[in-house]
């Protein structure tokens, strides 16, 4: 008996079966995530701590596609492509020393599925110019990238774009930042009015499900950004994370080694906080009383950090003296989403009428 075609419910709401990769009778039971990066440079700790950490989670409680959405990076991007190709490599590597693991997730890059470019397409011509240019994350940008001439109809367009890659898998759980959220709600506004024009319940209706976030300040206090420099890459070398973190700021009141200290507004005491837990206790009074000097104390948190970063380091090490391989798991995550991805296509096909 097959699952596709089948009308199942989910979420209340009844649509038809997700195309399963069966592995059994089971196929069905766990829900389905779709989430995608943009392959814009390497990753740092921020985006370990604020996303990436939760999909490893995820792994193991539902079916992943996880995408590197070249596509999407296009939007915003396309008068300077020469990294995009050197970028996905990266963002792969980054992903897989953080533990994202091939065997149980579909990992693959966006521009080798093309039915998402057909799927998007298709909702472009069902989806009202309101709905884009009402999306929050479309306005900011157009005044924060004002220097770019983005303009353009692909950029307008990038929601739908974005709907495609989560409803041609029919996900039902999209884990992403809050920032993303009108993004989501638009892909359900999408799903339910193709539903309806149409006349067949083709979509589920997917959910975000916000990542959760561990706040890790950049070097300098602020949050974490590629565009203030105070980032520490996934991929850092040993010593330059090292030599980073003794120069990040501390509680800038201190400024003698006899000074007391304020932990509560020190970058360093954060970073304590995620890579050094067991000794927060300690550290805090230390600092407090001056009993320890920042220069100690960011050698110590320098040491903590090496030993968290020990088993990503070697992850990626061990992948990247397998290039072959990297390049079989993208392959292999395009043919399996490209599988799922065709079965959907052919549903909307017959229920558009082509
Ligand atoms: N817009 C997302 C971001 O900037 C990236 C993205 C593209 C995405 N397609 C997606 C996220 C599908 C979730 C699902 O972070």
């Amino acid at each position: 008996m097959s699952f596709i075609g089948r009308r199942i419910s989910s979420l209340g709401r009844t649509f038809i079966g997700a195309p399963g990769i069966r592995k059994g009778l089971y196929t069905l039971s766990k829900g389905r995530i779709l989430s995608g990066m943009r392959p814009t440079g390497r990753l740092h700790l921020g985006n370990y701590l604020g996303a990436l950490e939760n999909w490893v989670r995820l792994q193991d409680d539902y079916e992943c596609f996880f995408s590197i959405v070249d596509w999407h990076a296009l939007t915003t991007g396309y008068e300077d492509t020469k990294d995009i190709k050197g970028n996905i490599r990266e963002m792969l590597l980054d992903w897989l020393s953080v533990g994202i693991d091939p065997e149980k997730s579909t990992v693959f890059v966006q521009s080798q599925v093309k039915a998402h470019a057909e799927l998007h397409l298709i909702f472009s011509m069902i989806t009202p110019l309101g709905w884009l240019e009402r999306c929050p994350t479309y306005k900011e940008q157009l005044q924060q990238l004002s220097e770019r001439e983005i303009s353009t109809y692909g950029f307008l367009g990038y929601p739908v774009l974005q709907a495609a890659d989560i409803l041609i898998y029919k996900a039902d759980t999209v884990p992403v930042g809050e920032d993303q959220i009108p993004h989501i709600e638009l892909a359900r506004e999408i799903a339910r009015r193709f539903n309806y024009l149409f006349d067949t319940p083709v979509f589920p209706e997917p959910q975000h499900k916000l990542n959760q976030v561990k706040l890790l300040p950049g070097l300098d206090g602020r949050k974490m950004s590629k565009s203030y420099g105070n980032t520490i890459a996934l991929s850092e070398i040993p010593e330059e994370a090292e030599k980073l973190l003794r120069n990040m700021m501390t509680d800038p009141q201190r400024a003698r080694r006899s000074d007391p200290g304020d932990p509560g507004v020190c970058p360093a005491f954060s970073y304590h906080k995620i890579f050094n837990p067991e000794r927060v206790a300690e550290i805090d009074p230390l600092c407090r009383n001056a009993g320890m000097g920042c220069v100690d104390c960011k050698k110590e948190l320098a040491a903590a950090f090496a030993k968290f970063m020990e088993p990503i380091r070697e992850r990626r090490q061990e992948w990247m003296r397998r290039p072959n391989d990297l390049d079989d798991i993208l392959n292999n995550g395009a043919e399996k989403a490209t599988r799922v991805a065709e079965v959907t296509m052919e549903q909307v096909r017959k229920a558009v009428g082509l």
